[in-house]
């Protein structure tokens, strides 16, 4: 695990940037894990600027986004389909066919988890994939359990998550309480990873993710067994390191 620290959140999301821009120079067609979150917006807004200033091509990247609240319809302004649209696709040339979100509507939930699965699978699985991290050790919302759960499934959010996203909705009761997420083995078999994570809030569990045990009570701390993962954190999340 590589960890590097960048004196702020600016500094954060342009190397983050850099760190996607430099994985599509390498690869034209590649196949990108993506996130949601405030963490990710600052990178969301330099990867648009390289398109718009440099020409970053995403014109063959495949995407594939890391989860989705269920019960929200793409159109919900506080869905995962929305906010991919307005922080990032509306703004680059990412063909829409290349977009792939959970269907947080689908009507067979262990029909949508599998055919996410297999839509990962056929595109030969994520060449990097960005995580966000909870103050709880989540990624994705593979939220802290007694077991690592493998594939793409239908999760019950933590209350620490839904009081964490409440900030984004107009009242607590709005947040919903589950949600469809990438699994463990799905991200793990990523490439490459990339994890950002900025403030004090994270600093604990950045530091429980690359100090403490692996254990699926903070799951973000099995990256400790991937083989080509960056931990890309501010000063402040990274205080207890
Ligand atoms: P945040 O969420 O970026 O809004 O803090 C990250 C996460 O929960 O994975």
């Amino acid at each position: 695990m590589r960890i590097y620290i960048a004196d702020d959140y600016e500094q954060m999301s342009v190397k983050a940037a850099l760190i996607v821009a430099g994985q599509i120079t390498m690869k034209a067609d590649s196949i990108l894990g993506l996130c949601t979150g405030s963490t990710p917006i600052g990178m969301y807004k330099e990867l648009v600027k390289m398109h718009r200033q440099q020409g970053l091509d995403f014109s063959q990247v495949i995407t594939f986004n890391l989860d989705e609240y269920w019960g929200l319809s793409p159109e919900n302004d506080q869905s995962y389909h929305y906010f991919m649209h307005e922080n990032f696709f509306n703004h680059v040339n990412v063909k829409p066919n290349n977009i792939h979100i959970p269907n947080g509507l689908a009507e067979d939930i262990n029909d949508e988890c599998k055919r996410y699965e297999e839509a990962i699978r056929q595109a030969n699985g994520l060449d990097l994939q960005v995580l966000g991290i909870g103050r709880n050790g989540h990624i994705g919302f593979n939220e802290p359990a007694t077991e690592f759960i493998g594939e793409t499934h239908l999760v019950e959010l933590d209350t620490d998550t839904i009081n964490a996203n409440a900030r984004f909705f107009a009242s607590r009761a709005e947040v919903p309480t589950q949600a469809i997420t990438m699994g463990i083995k799905t991200i793990m078999q990523a490439k490459k990873i990339l994890l950002l994570a900025n403030g004090e809030g994270k600093a604990q569990a950045i530091k429980e993710a690359v100090t403490g045990e692996v254990n699926p009570s903070v799951p973000a701390s099995i990256l400790q067994l991937h083989p080509d993962c960056t931990f890309l954190v501010d000063k402040a999340a990274a205080k207890y390191l």
